[in-house]
């Protein structure tokens, strides 16, 4: 059986090449700089004219060369997204959604949503039994935990701002897939954690089970995804939302009760948002609107500390972490409450992001004194009417960030059979019955309740920062609820306590979201710090890492200093 699956793939495989034959080894042949079967992780680069930052060397390699062809930092987000998809299976997609958040050179603001939407046969109470108790694991693994992907139709929205052709974005991406490259070690070491999720919940076999236990080293080949991605590259948007990956799509759902239709498929549609901007010390920052919480949070927080002087506390001191955390416990309690879908829920944006706002919900703070989120709801805010994060600035200035996701590490584990690609488990970011936790331990009520065609509520955050209305910083990270709390930490250590890009993305991070009521810290987090708290009172736990931050700063020189986190393979490149 084994044998017979091992010579279909190779088949396939020669009838791609020779219905792509032309392009076939075309993007590395003219760039034997970037070798899929030898290539290595930097973490810090500063680049004279442009940079790119992401999870993975080869995606980060393959944007920075898509620019110095002349492409622009919209040409390369676009290949950067594939690419991931096919490089870094557990979180970059096709079969996920997200965000992208861009500056172009003349300072025009865009937000392009591609987050995932409730499929047409979703309704509120889908994951619970006849009892209203949550079916155990069904919004979080197989086809029943799917929203309508959005991650192709986001890329095409892109394409307009890009200057080369769709197909020769898609090209590098096909590539890696149909002629394989060398996984790295923690790449191995997650598709064997994943060995037996994926035959559960997935109808067929594919490039990810194999009989041995994947290592450093092995070369990962996927021609059912490069066929999918040739598909893109000859039908466009259609080759994925409709025809041959549309019905494998659609007759993957038949495995674990999932409910996408073709026209769930046919009719997605990404939506422009206008991003959420607040000015912070001089500093003006750009983020996500909903249905991201991400802009709004950070917005929230880094007001509510303002008035304070962070940067004499110093970073991770009791006085400073106590103060932020404060920040934290107020601004996710709103999450709770406001936030959801803006299309299906008023969102109080403007009031949340008021600075008026931000003082008003720390009047009951008092410095040095843990709070009790028992006692801090969300406020009364009236409106008067393994995700991954890769950053791109080019050598023009335009500045193009993006979050994207498949929830939980490598989705719902279900490979879309004959497709090759991984499904995301998205609706388990609704709130599937208020009061029940979510896999990140975030409560939702109303505001975020499953509807038809409504996108979960995320917390994704890619973040811009100017100065003096010039780009300046480029940023943002994965990590479920944490991910608004490490982007604002992050811009706290470069804003308040002058670190560099690398410093401040290293620097272990803290994490409270109202609800539980404690604060968890990294394993390296300073331990005077967490004896004062815990002395004071706050329950801190110590967890591992979170995060893989990835950004790039704009210095005073014009040089684009790149930075990936020391917590995974995220590598820099640029010119
Ligand atoms: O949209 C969200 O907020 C989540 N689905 C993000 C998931 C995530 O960051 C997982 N990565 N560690």
């Amino acid at each position: 059986m084994k044998q017979k699956i091992q010579v279909f793939c190779l088949l396939v495989l020669a009838l791609f090449q020779l219905s792509n034959s032309g392009s076939a080894q075309q993007f590395f042949k003219q760039h034997p700089q970037i070798n899929p079967y030898q290539y290595t992780v930097v973490k810090e680069q500063s680049f004279q004219k442009a940079a790119v930052t992401s999870a993975h060397p080869l995606a980060s390699m393959v944007g920075a060369a898509i620019m110095e062809d002349g492409g622009n930092a919209f040409d390369a987000a676009i290949a950067v997204q594939f690419t991931l998809a096919v490089v870094f299976p557990g979180a970059g997609n096709i079969g996920g959604g997200g965000f992208l958040l861009s500056r172009n050179k003349e300072g025009v603001l865009m937000g392009i949503d591609f987050r995932e939407a409730a499929p047409s046969k979703a309704h509120r109470d889908m994951y619970l039994d006849e009892k209203g108790n949550p079916i155990e694991g069904m919004s979080k693994l197989g086809a029943s935990a799917s929203g309508v992907p959005g991650s192709v139709a986001g890329m095409f929205s892109a394409h307009p701002f890009a200057k080369k052709t769709m197909k020769q974005l898609l090209q590098p991406a096909y590539e890696l897939a149909a002629d394989g490259f060398v996984i790295t070690e923690s790449e191995a070491r997650s598709l064997n954690a994943e060995r037996k999720n994926f035959i559960k919940h997935s109808a067929q076999a594919s490039a990810f089970s194999r009989k041995e236990y994947w290592k450093a080293g092995d070369t990962l080949y996927q021609p059912e995804l490069a066929a999918t991605i040739l598909r893109i590259q000859q039908n466009g948007k259609a080759g994925f939302y409709e025809g041959e990956t549309a019905a494998m799509i659609v007759e993957e759902m038949k495995n674990s009760k999932g409910v996408i239709s073709l026209e769930d498929l046919k009719i997605y549609t990404p939506k422009f948002r206008n991003p959420i901007e607040f000015d912070y010390r001089g500093y003006h920052i750009i983020s996500f609107a909903p249905p991201s919480s991400g802009g709004i949070l950070i917005a929230q927080m880094m007001q509510m500390i303002a008035p304070y002087p962070v940067s004499v506390m110093g970073a991770n001191t009791f006085e400073s972490v106590s103060l932020m955390v404060e920040a934290q416990r107020r601004a996710y309690a709103d999450r709770a409450e406001h936030m959801g879908d803006p299309d299906f829920w008023k969102v109080p944006t403007t009031t949340l992001t008021s600075n008026a706002y931000a003082q008003e919900r720390m009047k009951n703070y008092q410095p040095g004194v843990a709070g009790n989120s028992k006692m801090i709801q969300a406020g009364v805010a009236k409106e008067s009417e393994e995700t991954t994060h890769f950053s791109v600035i080019d050598e023009a200035g335009n500045m193009v960030s993006v979050t994207t996701t498949l929830n939980g590490g490598y989705g719902n584990k279900t490979i879309v059979g004959g497709a090759g690609f991984l499904l995301n488990n998205e609706m388990d970011d609704f709130s599937i019955k208020p009061g029940v936790p979510n896999m990140y331990g975030a409560l939702g009520g109303e505001a975020n309740s499953i509807q038809p065609g409504k996108r979960m509520l995320s917390s994704m955050t890619p973040t811009l920062v100017t100065k003096n209305n010039q780009p300046y910083i480029n940023i943002g990270t994965p990590g479920g609820t944490t991910i608004p709390n490490q982007v604002y930490e992050g811009l706290v250590n470069i804003i308040d306590h002058n670190m560099s890009l690398k410093a401040a993305i290293d620097a272990p991070r803290f994490h409270h979201q109202h609800i539980p009521d404690n604060i968890n810290v990294e394993a390296d987090f300073p331990e005077k710090t967490i004896n004062a708290l815990k002395e004071k009172g706050y329950i801190v736990n110590k967890r591992y890492a979170f995060g893989r931050m990835d950004g790039i700063m704009i210095l005073p020189n014009g040089n684009r200093v790149a930075a990936g986190d020391k917590r995974g393979d995220d590598s820099v490149a640029g010119y």
